[in-house]
C-alpha cells in the first residue's frame, strides 16, 4: 500500500521534472508550500522521456497498472521520486510520454494528444486506487487532466471509493481546451450523460477543459482579474457561457513566486548576486549579459529591454517585432529569449541580422538565460493580449527590472503603474504596437531620472508576491471541501 496523500495534484508537467511554462513553475512551489502547511500532499504527472531527473532517484513503484484504455488489457508502469518530501509518481508509458517534445513539434500537435491524455488521467486514477484511501482532493490542473474530474464526477456516484472525493480544477490559460473529434469521446469511459453542452461537447467535438469547467466542485483560475475577464466573450475563448453557469463556483486566486528560486540574492546563475540594498551586482549582471550576447559596449550605458516568453500571440511578440525599428532608433537595446511560432522566430532573427549589436534573441529556452535575462536587462517587455496570471512580470519585479505591461489579467493584479503612487512597472492599455511603445516611452523618460528610477525599482524588488497567501486560499477551498486541517 502506498503513502496516503490527503489532496492529489494532477499536473501535465512539476518543475524541476518538466516545463514549457508557468504551469511547470506552479507545480513545484504550491504543493511545497502546503506540505510546509502540514497538508499531505502528492503529485502525479507523466515520466516523459525528456524529464530532468538528475537530481532525483527515481524508483519503480508499480508495474502493470491496469488502464484499460484505449483497448481492454493496456497497462503504464509507476515510478516515484521524493521532491523535498513530497512524492511525485511519474506515470510511464513510452509510447505516449518517451518522446522529444511534451506537446507538439514544429509540425504541429502530436496527433494522439487526445488518447495520450485520457490514458494519462485515466492512469493516475488506477494509481490512486493502490492507495488506502482516495484523497479527499484531486487537483488537476489545464485541459491535460481535465478528464480526472469528469470520472470522478460519474463514478463517484457508483463507487464508494471515490464518493468522499471532491474535485477542484484550475484554468491557467483557457485558449488551450484540448478539442478533439468528437468520435474520440465514445471510448474515454465516461458515460452518454457527458455529451452535451453543459458538459465536454463543444460544438460537436470533444473539449476536455470543459470537462474540468463542468464536472469540478470548485474551479479556480489563477488571478482575480482573469476569473472576471473569462466571464466575458472577449477573454472567454467560447466558454464565457459555462463559466457563468458554473460562476458560484468560481474564484480568482493569484499565483506567487518560488522566491528560493527567483531572486537575485541567492541566485546561483548569476555572475552577481545584488538586492534592493545593494544594486551594484546589477550592473555587473549587465555587463557580462552585454558581453555574452555581442551588445555594442557603448550602449552599455542605455536601457537594455528584456523579453522572455513563448513566442506566441499571447505574449505579444508580434507587437514587439513590430517595434525594434523604433527602438533601435531611439538608441536602446533589446535582448529575446524564448521560442515557439516559428514565424516568429524567424522574423526575430531577421531583426538580430537587421540590427546587429542592438538585436539580440536567443531561440530556445534555459533556466540559466531565464535568469540572466531578468537580472541584466534593465526593463521588462511583456506586452500580452492576455495573462491569466504571469509569473516573469513577478520575477522581474524581485529582479529589479521594472516591466512594461499590457493591463490585463495578472499583470493588472501584480503591477503598480507610473505615476500612480507607489509605482513598481509601467502598464498600457490596449495590446497595440503604438501603445506598447508609448509604455516604453514613459519608462524609458522615467529611466533618465536615476532617483525615481531607483525607486521604482527598489518597491518592485520589495513586492511580496510568495506563496504563503495565496497558498492559505486554496487551504480555505480544500477545507471547505471536506479537507481537515
Ligand atoms: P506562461 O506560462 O504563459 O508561459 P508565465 O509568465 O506564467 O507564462 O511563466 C513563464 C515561465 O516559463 C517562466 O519561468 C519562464 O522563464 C518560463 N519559460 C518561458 N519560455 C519558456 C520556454 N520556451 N520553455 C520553458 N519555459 C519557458
Ligand atoms: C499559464 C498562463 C500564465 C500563468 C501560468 C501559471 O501558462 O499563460 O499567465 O502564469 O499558466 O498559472
Amino acid at each position: 500500500m502506498l503513502q496516503q496523500p490527503e489532496i492529489c495534484f494532477l499536473a501535465s508537467e512539476v518543475y524541476p521534472f518538466s516545463k514549457t511554462g508557468g504551469l511547470g513553475d506552479v507545480m513545484g512551489i504550491l504543493p511545497l508550500t502546503l506540505s510546509k502547511m502540514g497538508v499531505k500532499v502528492c503529485i502525479i504527472t507523466p515520466l516523459y522521456g525528456r524529464i530532468c531527473t538528475a537530481s532525483y532517484k527515481l524508483r519503480l513503484m508499480y508495474e502493470n497498472i491496469p488502464v484499460d484504455y484505449p483497448w481492454p488489457g493496456v497497462k503504464a508502469d509507476v515510478y516515484k521520486a521524493d521532491y523535498q518530501g513530497i512524492p511525485v509518481y511519474f506515470i510511464e508509458r513510452g509510447e505516449y510520454f518517451d518522446r522529444r517534445h511534451y506537446y507538439c513539434t514544429y509540425k504541429g500537435d502530436y496527433f494522439d494528444n487526445c488518447e495520450r491524455f485520457i490514458f494519462l488521467c485515466r492512469a493516475s486514477l488506477s494509481l490512486i486506487k493502490k492507495f488506502d484511501r482516495a484523497p479527499i482532493i484531486l487537483h488537476a490542473h489545464d485541459w491535460h487532466t481535465a478528464l480526472a474530474v469528469a470520472y470522478i464526477y460519474f463514478w463517484r456516484r457508483n463507487d464508494p471509493f471515490w464518493s468522499k472525493t471532491s474535485t477542484v480544477f484550475t484554468i491557467h490559460n483557457l485558449a488551450f481546451h484540448g478539442r478533439f473529434s468528437s468520435r474520440l469521446f465514445w471510448d474515454c469511459g465516461l458515460p452518454y450523460e457527458a455529451w452535451n453542452m453543459d458538459g465536454v461537447e463543444f460544438y460537436n467535438s470533444f473539449n476536455f477543459l470543459k470537462a474540468g469547467i463542468a464536472y469540478a466542485d470548485q474551479i479556480t483560475t489563477v488571478s482575480p482579474t482573469y476569473a472576471q475577464e473569462i466571464l466575458t466573450p472577449e477573454f472567454g475563448c467560447g466558454l464565457e457561457g459555462l463559466l457563468q453557469k458554473r460562476r458560484n463556483f468560481l474564484s480568482g486566486i493569484l499565483n506567487g513566486a518560488d522566491y528560493s528560486v527567483w531572486s537575485p540574492e541567492n541566485d546561483a546563475f548569476l555572475d552577481a548576486k545584488y538586492s534592493w540594498q545593494d544594486l551594484e551586482g546589477k550592473k555587473q549582471c549587465k555587463i557580462k549579459l552585454f558581453r555574452s550576447l555581442g551588445l555594442r559596449d557603448e550602449m552599455l550605458d542605455r536601457p537594455l529591454l528584456g523579453f522572455i516568453g513563448r513566442l506566441r500571440r499571447q505574449k505579444g511578440i508580434d507587437l514587439l517585432l513590430e517595434i525594434i525599428p523604433d527602438l533601435v532608433q531611439r538608441n536602446v537595446s533589446v535582448v529575446v529569449l524564448g521560442q515557439g511560432n516559428s514565424f516568429f522566430e524567424v522574423k526575430l532573427m531577421e531583426m538580430v541580422e537587421k540590427y546587429p549589436g542592438y538585436v539580440s534573441a536567443i531561440v530556445g529556452y534555459t533556466e540559466e538565460m531565464a535568469h540572466k535575462v531578468l537580472a541584466g536587462s534593465d526593463i521588462f517587455l511583456m506586452p500580452s493580449r492576455y495573462e491569466p496570471c504571469g509569473l516573469t512580470q513577478m520575477y522581474s519585479l524581485r529582479y529589479g527590472t521594472p516591466p512594461v505591461a499590457t493591463a490585463v489579467g495578472g499583470l493588472k493584479d501584480t503591477i503598480i503603474p507610473y505615476p500612480q503612487e507607489g509605482a513598481t512597472g509601467f502598464m498600457f492599455d490596449e495590446p497595440r504596437a503604438d501603445a506598447f511603445l508609448h509604455g516604453i516611452d514613459q519608462a524609458l523618460d522615467v529611466f533618465k531620472n536615476k532617483t525615481i528610477w531607483q525607486q521604482i525599482q527598489i518597491r518592485a524588488m520589495e513586492a511580496d508576491y510568495s506563496w504563503d497567501m495565496s497558498a492559505k486560499i486554496y487551504l480555505e477551498i480544500y477545507k471547505r471541501l471536506g479537507l481537515e486541517a
